[in-house]
């Protein structure tokens, strides 16, 4: 053990020194601010005001760059955005819809470099009525065509761009940058980890239960410490088709929130028939897991790895055990569902990347159980120990990871009120769980204190520090405290929490994804405008005098949620992803906005921005 820890020690040296991937600050973080203050220094600036308009808005000070928008070409042979000429060969040439999680990989790889890297971005879903004209949202599975469709399926997954800052400080993408690279819904993905090749997983295309066609639902992520990012698959059953009643496992079905459907929500199943679950069953067992890519490795097939669990992946965060192991946190964002935590067996190879290719596949999941007594324990989920036995269904570890929410029921986890943004504080090593809301709960827990949640909040966990001295990710309990109650401050019956500074701009609710620059602020997303009204994005300290102060720093366009905050290193850039611009609308007449390029003839595209000073 101590060799490990020196030799972690070591590792933690020779990586900072060569501004590499495990310091707070570099890579690892993420981070900064769009401000130049360093930790410690307060970061001022005039809040704005939240409320639905046209166009986006940010304190003065600030401008936001469009980097990359739904449609625009990643390679040297793609063409120009235009609605009325998409294609499905296009489609998978070009920037995908909807994007949310939002990664920057400095390049070169390991330089720390704070104006050229890769972004990693999801597509979670496709809005067809705002991407087809005529198309409307009433009837909208039943009058999708084929081309329609399978421009759809190009559209989702996960873009890798290549993007740069130019001596002007403008950002761009490199059009036909060598790692630019389309994932899509009907991309191959290998299946690997204790679940792969399991009888439940086996399809009559893919009888060895080892290859799926796709990623979708891709919401949140991370960015592991070897360089790879991890693209969550949070729910599938909006792109299946089927009946539940006549499922071989309609238990399972159920609890992963299938109903019936003729055709899906989107119709893909109209014109592909993995998509329907009477005729191929298993093929929803082989989604609503964690898919690491190597941006890096542009041939590198992207891997589905089950010892991370199968649930609705929300995001999946990496830090460090006090050993070096790598830990990974999970939420489950599903009412009354679980918040959980991989850790590897093995320790991350700094000094080798190859040694971290399969590193992901051994571990232990755990699930968390918060006591009331300030302690959150973590119980792991192995197959053998406890109820998780064949006397409870579960035949080996497969089965535990198939079932991952029946296995953790089983061990008297905490049912939490969906579980968004669920990281670590690259400062102070403190995670935070962002937890927008049950509406359904009736019974209070410590950790979920307000029966009908309907605004959400925001829990701190405080890992106990290691042999190191620094917070051990890896350890069995660690602390948990209230963070944040969301709500009005001034309705007492919204029972909110905040600082008591908070200005009229500055309370939320509904908080979703989360980010912390390299100062360690807590930068919080919402989705679901709620009694606010409008989404937006707030920035907050986590120590000192103004913790948990939030002020509004943006405000984005009607009917969209900002997603996914990420700093490049220098904390000079905040990349944000946009999603979704006048979502409501019910077809593309209709729309309220056309946001970010108001181009005649010309629908909204979500968009992932930079926000710079200046
Ligand atoms: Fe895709 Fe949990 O939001
Ligand atoms: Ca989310
Ligand atoms: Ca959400």
């Amino acid at each position: 053990m101590s060799a490990l820890l020196s030799r972690r020690a070591l590792l933690m040296r020779t990586a900072c020194a060569g501004g590499a991937l495990l310091c707070a600050g570099s890579a690892y973080s993420g981070v900064a601010h769009a401000a130049s203050e360093t930790a410690g220094q307060p970061f001022e600036f005039d809040e704005i005001a939240l409320e639905p308009r046209a166009g986006d808005r940010l304190p003065i000070g600030y401008t936001r760059q469009v980097v990359i928008r739904w449609g625009d070409p990643l390679f040297a042979d793609a063409p120009a955005f235009d609605v009325a000429r998409l294609s499905p060969a296009t489609a998978r040439r070009q920037f995908g819809i909807n994007n949310d999680y939002t990664a920057f990989l400095p390049l070169p790889l390991g330089s720390g470099s704070s104006d050229h890297g890769l972004l990693v971005v999801n597509h979670e879903y496709p809005n067809p009525q705002l991407m087809f004209p005529g198309l409307d949202v009433a009837g909208l599975a039943e009058n999708i065509t084929r081309d329609q469709v399978d421009i759809c399926i190009a559209a989702c997954g996960v873009s890798v761009v290549e993007v740069q800052r130019d001596a002007a400080g403008q950002w761009g993408v490199v059009q036909g940058g060598a790692y630019n690279r389309r994932i899509t819904a009907d991309t191959p993905i290998r299946i690997s980890g204790p679940a792969a090749g399991h009888p439940r997983l086996r399809t009559a295309a893919d009888p060895a239960g080892l290859w799926a066609l796709g990623t979708h639902d891709n919401c949140n992520g991370g960015r592991t410490p070897w360089g790879t990012v991890l693209t969550c698959e949070e729910g599938s059953a909006d792109f299946f088709a089927g009946h539940v009643d006549r499922h071989p496992d309609r238990a399972l079905m159920e609890r992963s929130h299938y109903e019936d459907s003729a055709h899906g929500r989107y119709g893909w199943a109209r014109f592909h028939e993995h998509f329907d679950f009477d005729r191929h069953p298993n093929e929803p067992n082989r989604f609503e897991w964690v898919v690491e890519i190597d941006p890096f490795d542009p041939e590198a097939p992207p891997v589905k790895r089950t010892a991370l669990g199968r649930f609705a992946h929300e995001g999946a965060h990496c830090a460090l055990a006090a050993d070096g192991r790598v830990v990974v946190y999970l939420g489950d964002d599903y009412e009354f569902e679980y918040c959980y935590r991989f850790t590897s067996q093995r320790p991350v190879d700094m000094q080798n990347r190859a040694a971290n290719r399969d590193l992901l596949d051994d571990g232990v999941l755990a699930v968390a159980r918060f006591d009331g007594d300030g302690t959150v324990h973590w119980l792991p989920l192995i197959w053998g120990q406890g109820p998780l036995t064949p006397e409870n269904g579960f035949a080996n570890q497969g089965d535990v990871l198939i079932e991952t929410r029946r296995a953790a029921d089983l061990l008297g986890a905490t049912p939490m009120d969906s579980p968004e943004g669920f990281e670590p504080n690259p400062v102070t090593g403190h995670v935070y769980i962002a937890l927008t809301g049950n509406g359904d709960r009736t019974e209070p827990n410590p950790a979920n204190p307000r029966a009908a949640n309907n605004h959400g909040h925001i829990l701190e966990m405080i890992p106990p520090n290691g042999a190191n001295g620094q917070p051990d990710h890896g350890a069995d309990s660690f602390a948990w405290d209230v963070f944040i109650l969301c709500g009005d401050p001034k309705n007492p019956q919204d029972q909110a929490q905040f600082h008591a500074d908070t200005s009229r701009q500055g309370w939320f609710v509904e908080p979703d994804n989360i980010g912390f620059d390299p100062a360690g602020r807590l930068w919080v997303c919402s989705d679901g405008p709620g009694i606010r009204g409008h989404d937006g994005l707030w920035v907050m300290d986590t120590t000192g005098p103004k913790r948990g102060l939030p002020r509004l720093f943006y405000n984005p366009p009607i009917q969209s949620e900002c997603c996914s905050p990420a700093f490049t290193p220098d904390g000079q850039t905040l990349f944000l992803s946009i999603q979704h611009p006048s979502e409501r609308a019910a077809n593309l007449a209709e729309v309220l906005t056309g946001w970010p390029d108001f181009a005649p003839g010309q629908p909204p595209r979500p968009a992932v921005i930079a926000i710079v000073r200046g």
